[in-house]
């Protein structure tokens, strides 16, 4: 099997490239990367004024499975991912039941084999059930395939615990991803606590209940020289905290999602649900703050947090429906618009909080166009326009806060192993 993919702009920031050039695709694994290249292929696609870059690593996805296949199955969220120009996606722990024992990852790993159309990498859970109780066996995870973990939709409240788990983490050599929230003070809330909850008389969640969180969970992991990830920021003082404890030198990184820049708590007019996520939709100075951390290289991650909920789940009062929105299909295009277009970011510099930081803070190999490195890559249209349908969503959930809206840059191919597994 082999594919040569011509003249496209091969954009490639582990090894600094961002040229016009040819990519030789051969038995799974990138041959070669080079101007004019001579080889004969069997598939042979001209990419003329498209830009070829790595699959992108999404490390913060909710696969469902196993337990709630009615939102979304390992099968329809990896095909969404493809479509989506995702090849390697971190299965967040919060299943049915949740990702706390090797038994489970076990169940998942079979599944994944089974049904996966990208690569699916395993989160395990910090505590049993995610209860903030009592610690998972967290050196049996780590030997069954887990490589982060994270009780993620929860934060572990027990200071104690949390240290103890940062320890036994840092002894397995796992990374630690952190859901940061204090219910003590987000409590009810369901939207950011300000001037649209008591407008639209829903109660709110305070920016102190993430940065809080945020504070604690790096000293903690500062204590004991651990590694931490912080989840989906969504606020200026998470930002900033975490610019200033990288400044300490502590072995800190985060992930923003792209609703966090490109939606606002102003959006939420006519209680939509779809806007109804956890953490909340904050404010447009926050949104400038996490664009801001973006291009300064403090935010070294986007991530979607796909949350994939049954209209059943989402089209109720909003006090009572789900958080969460999925985001796999639109999270690229949405990046493109918001980031490359209003020159927050260019390509190479998208490519690297999409593909290649997320995938150097995860240890796994991809995110790179390396000659060797399996051939795990996008091709996008970055000037074709196109509306986003709710009739062409691939996730078995449609709870996408972006329907209808129009947007530049479509995703063409997604190869993965070398093997075209989207094509639009
Ligand atoms: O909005 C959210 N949805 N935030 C989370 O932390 C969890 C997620 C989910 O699993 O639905
Ligand atoms: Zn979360």
């Amino acid at each position: 099997m082999s594919i040569l993919i011509k003249n496209g702009r091969v954009v490639d920031p582990a090894n600094q490239i961002d040229k016009v050039a040819d990519v030789l695709v051969e038995n799974g694994k990138i041959a070669k990367v080079a101007v004019n290249l001579k080889d004969q292929a069997e598939t042979v696609i001209d990419a003329s004024g498209k830009i070829v870059a790595p699959g992108l690593v999404d490390m913060h996805v909710h696969l469902r499975e196993p337990g709630r296949e009615d939102k979304e199955t390992v099968c329809s969220g990896t095909a969404a991912a493809a479509k989506g120009g995702i090849t390697t996606v971190l299965a967040m722990p919060n299943t049915t039941p949740a990702m706390d024992s090797p038994e489970h990852l076990v169940l998942l790993q079979g599944i994944i084999k089974r049904d996966a159309r990208v690569k699916v990498l395993a989160c395990g859970a910090i505590t049993k059930s995610r209860l903030g109780e009592e610690l998972t066996d967290i050196a049996a995870l780590k030997n069954n395939g887990a490589v982060a973990l994270s009780d993620d939709g929860a934060s572990v409240d027990n200071d104690a615990l949390m240290l103890e788990a940062f320890r036994q983490a840092k002894a397995a050599g796992l990374l630690t991803i952190c859901h940061c929230e204090d219910k003590k003070l987000s409590g009810k809330g369901v939207i950011n606590l300000g001037f649209n909850s008591t407008r639209l008389g829903l109660r709110g969640i305070s920016k102190e209940s993430e940065y809080a969180r945020v504070k604690r969970d790096i000293m903690l992991a500062q204590e004991v020289g651990a590694r931490v990830h912080i989840a989906h920021v969504s606020c200026r003082e998470s930002v900033e905290t975490i610019a200033q404890a990288k400044q300490q030198g502590v072995q800190v990184t985060c992930e923003t999602a792209p609703h966090y820049f490109a939606l606002t708590e102003d959006e939420i007019v006519d209680y939509d649900t779809n806007m109804k996520i956890n953490p909340p939709l904050r404010t447009r100075q926050d949104v400038e703050a996490i664009k801001r951390g973006l291009k300064e290289g403090v935010i070294d991650a986007i991530a979607s947090d796909h949350a994939p909920h049954t209209e059943n789940e989402k089209d109720i009062e909003f006090e009572r429906a789900e958080f969460g929105k999925i985001g796999l299909e639109s999270d690229l295009v949405i990046s493109i618009m918001e980031l490359v277009e209003k020159n927050i970011l260019d390509w190479p510099g998208l490519i690297k909080v999409m593909a290649l930081n997320p995938a150097r803070i995860l240890g796994v190999d991809q995110g790179t166009l390396s000659p060797g490195k399996s051939a795990d890559l996008i091709i996008v249209d970055p000037i074709k326009e196109f509306v986003l349908e709710k009739s062409k969503i691939l996730s078995k959930s449609k709870n996408s806060p972006f329907i209808g809206r129009k947007v530049k840059g479509r995703v063409e191919y997604t190869l993965y192993e070398g093997k075209i597994v989207y094509q639009s």
